[in-house]
């Protein structure tokens, strides 16, 4: 018999930012994080686990190739994860010994891999659960987000749906550092996510690079991960918790500038944004302003992709600014009116 399971894991997308390790074998964090799963249907990874006795080796294919699982993320996951299996096999000497057998994976994004767009989130996360699933494992969510946070430390949170806080924990060994949800998406569901993808390039620094180096030179870092974030991280809670999106969104903003400037105050600095990335944070400002109220709100992660959160009900309002800036909205030039696009003009 082969016993095979599939799960999806979408992205995740943080508004307040996980930057900065204080173990870098088990992915421990220097901060709390906050992040938003976006829904099923959008950016997502899709993984298969297969096992059986007569497989000969682990393989994995990632989107139509065959990749090496010889990595230690990798490694420590599958390691976790049979050690679990392990251990209700020998309460239950009925059930197959799934533990002991070689797995087959094969995994798909539906979306380009490092352009900044949390592909190992969703990539960590899928595998995590996938295997979870095909060994019927009995522990809850957190606690299986604590084993994907070995494979990418962000992929803790994509677990989850909604809105998701990581805790950073404060053990050495790590079991206090998981995944725990906020909120429901349907306890909030008017907010809608949209990616300018501004680059599909791969980014030159990753973020495991990236965050090291920050660690290590900035000054600025420190008084983020010990005032700034602790604060930010009660009030932007507070604000998914009572569904005020000015609050929200300004933290969300502020966070992601904080985070853009502990890699600028690294040395040599690390710039993720480009001069388009930056045209859209003036032009969130701007949308902002002209109607007098917080209708948007922008954050980026290691890279240029710009991540726009902002409620449904404002969505016309806000793709009429983007159609003038752009151009172009797929799916949406034709839904505007008249009004609407010469209030830009
Ligand atoms: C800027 O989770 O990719 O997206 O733990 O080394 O795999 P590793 O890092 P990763 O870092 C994500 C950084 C970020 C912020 C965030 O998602 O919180």
């Amino acid at each position: 018999t082969v016993y095979t399971a599939s799960v999806t894991a979408p992205v995740n997308i943080a508004t307040l930012k996980y930057w900065g390790k204080r173990d870098t074998k088990l992915n421990l964090p220097t901060n709390s994080s906050i992040s938003v799963t976006l829904s099923q249907d959008d950016l997502r990874t899709l993984t298969s686990a297969a096992t059986a006795p007569e497989f000969e080796r682990d393989t994995l294919w990632l989107n139509g190739e065959p990749h090496s699982i010889d990595n230690e993320r990798t490694q420590n996951c599958l390691r976790d994860l049979r050690q679990l299996r392990k251990e209700m096999e020998s309460k239950d000497a009925s059930l197959p010994t799934l533990s002991q057998w070689k797995l087959h994976i094969v995994s798909e994004n539906n979306f380009p891999t490092a352009a900044g767009l949390a592909s190992s989130a969703a990539g960590f996360a899928a595998l995590v659960s996938a295997i979870a699933k095909l060994y019927q494992l009995p522990q809850s969510t957190s606690e299986i987000s604590r084993i994907a946070r070995k494979g990418s430390g962000s992929a803790c949170r994509s677990l989850f749906g909604g809105y998701v806080a990581w805790e950073m924990g404060k053990a050495e060994d790590g079991h206090d550092s998981m995944a725990v949800q906020i909120a429901d998406s349907s306890d909030w569901p008017q907010m809608k996510a949209c990616v300018l993808v501004v680059s599909d390039i791969k980014k030159d620094v990753s973020s495991t690079q990236g965050m090291q180096l920050t660690v290590a030179t900035s000054e600025l870092f420190k008084e983020r991960i010990e005032h700034v974030v602790p604060k930010r991280f009660e009030v932007m809670r507070k604000a998914i918790v009572e569904k005020d999106f000015a609050t929200f969104a300004k933290e969300t903003m502020m966070d992601s500038n904080s985070f853009h400037a502990t890699c600028l105050d690294s040395f040599p600095p690390i710039f993720y944004m480009n001069d388009t990335s930056k045209r859209i944070i003036s032009w969130c400002h701007t949308i902002n302003q002209f109607y007098g109220e917080t209708i948007v709100a922008y954050t980026f992660d290691a890279g240029p992709n710009a991540v726009l959160y902002y409620l449904a009900e404002n969505e016309s309002k806000l793709f009429a600014f983007i159609y003038k800036l752009f151009g172009s909205v797929p799916g949406w030039d034709k839904k505007f009116t008249a009004e609407q696009l010469e209030a830009f003009n």
